[in-house]
């Protein structure tokens, strides 16, 4: 017999292929096995994602890290209940490839399919350490791909307090480590190189308090201007590039931090999820520890892009009775655009 409600989700909106299973009972759900295959080797010899390449890896990737995750469940494909698939935001050929892949064995094994929001699944992601959050909360969902700061009443009802206008925040990250001569992805190698400094004699611009959005555009500019006036010095002085970096993490967390800070006051709601890449970020962990009453994160591992978040949304919605199985492809998706139970 199944048991109660045993989702597989496949998560491939960038470059990472993802597939994992996660059990519902009683509501509250169990992750019975994850398995990740990850491209960041692969793009780094490019300075950042290639999409054609991503994609390509996918299809490779998919019926692999699917098995994976069946035998670390002790499962086969005929104790799954449902299949949760991520079909956007993110690269179309890489959403593609997931969605064909979960479609097809959909087919094959007459299972439902449902859509899920990326998005959406980071904003949940603190739930598969079976922390459950009281509502109304705000998630602060960063990431190479997403800056998002989110109002979360109830399950699919959402309010956009801020979005990025231009870089996400791991971008900017990302491209600031470039400048610095770093590797891609960058944001981490950063953020260990401004550590073992507690100042700066370096001055960035602070960014765009003044917009209800965030843009992280300006601050790469102004990056690339410091890096460029001090080229001499940073060049021949270690200390001064651990100076421009901790420059450059200030500059990123307080533009962060300055909106969170804004929302709970505003709103009125002391409760903050934070998701996403750059929530792995200590300097960012301690700012907003500092600052906001109730701050909970997600686990390291589901920080970053997974398809355990991918299940446990398709497994919630499921039995709210607001999951949908329309599997479009969308490159774009507003989380205020989901639907409601
Ligand atoms: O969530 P994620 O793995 O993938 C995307 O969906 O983008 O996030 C990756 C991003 C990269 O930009 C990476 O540089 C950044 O998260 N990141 C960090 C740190 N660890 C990862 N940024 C700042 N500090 C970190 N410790
Ligand atoms: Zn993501």
């Amino acid at each position: 017999m199944k048991p109660s409600l045993v989702v597989l989700g496949i998560e491939t909106s960038c470059d990472e292929t993802a597939a994992a299973v996660v059990e519902f009972s009683d509501s509250s759900a169990t992750i019975r096995a994850e398995s990740i295959s990850s491209q960041i080797d692969l793009h780094a010899l490019y300075g950042g994602v290639v999409p054609e390449l991503a994609s390509r890896e996918h299809l490779r990737n998919l019926p692999i890290v699917c098995e994976q995750a069946l035998s670390g469940a002790g499962l086969a494909m005929n104790d799954i209940s449902l299949i949760g698939v991520t079909s956007g935001p993110g690269l179309k050929g890489c959403l593609l490839m997931g969605v064909t892949f979960a479609q097809g064995l959909g087919t094959s094994l007459g299972l439902p399919v449902n859509a899920v929001n990326h998005v959406e699944g980071h904003m949940f992601s603190h739930e598969l350490a079976g922390n459950i959050v009281e509502y109304p909360f705000l998630s602060l969902v960063v990431s190479g791909g997403h800056t998002e700061l989110v109002l979360v009443e109830q399950l699919g009802k959402y309010q956009v307090i801020a979005r990025t206008m231009d870089d996400a925040a791991g971008e900017a990250f990302d491209k600031s480590a470039h400048l610095l001569g770093l590797p891609y992805p960058g944001g981490a190698a950063l953020s260990q190189l401004a550590t073992s400094v507690e100042s700066s004699r370096f001055v960035l611009p602070k960014v765009t308090r003044e917009t209800e959005d965030f843009s992280f555009s300006g601050l790469k500019t102004a990056v690339a201007l410091a890096i460029r006036k001090s080229k001499h010095i940073l060049d021949s002085e270690d200390k001064a590039r651990a100076e421009m970096a901790y420059a450059i993490e200030q500059a990123i967390v307080d533009a962060l931090a300055h909106k969170v800070r804004r929302a709970v006051q505003i709103l009125n709601v002391p409760r903050l999820v934070v998701a996403g890449g750059v929530s792995a970020n200590k300097t960012l962990r301690a700012k907003l520890k500092s600052e906001v009453p109730e701050v909970v994160f997600s686990e390291p591992k589901h920080c970053t892009d997974n398809a355990a978040m991918v299940a446990l949304i398709a497994g919630k919605r499921e039995l709210a009775g607001c999951s949908s199985n329309k599997l479009e492809i969308m490159s774009q998706w507003p989380v205020e655009n989901l639907m409601n139970p």
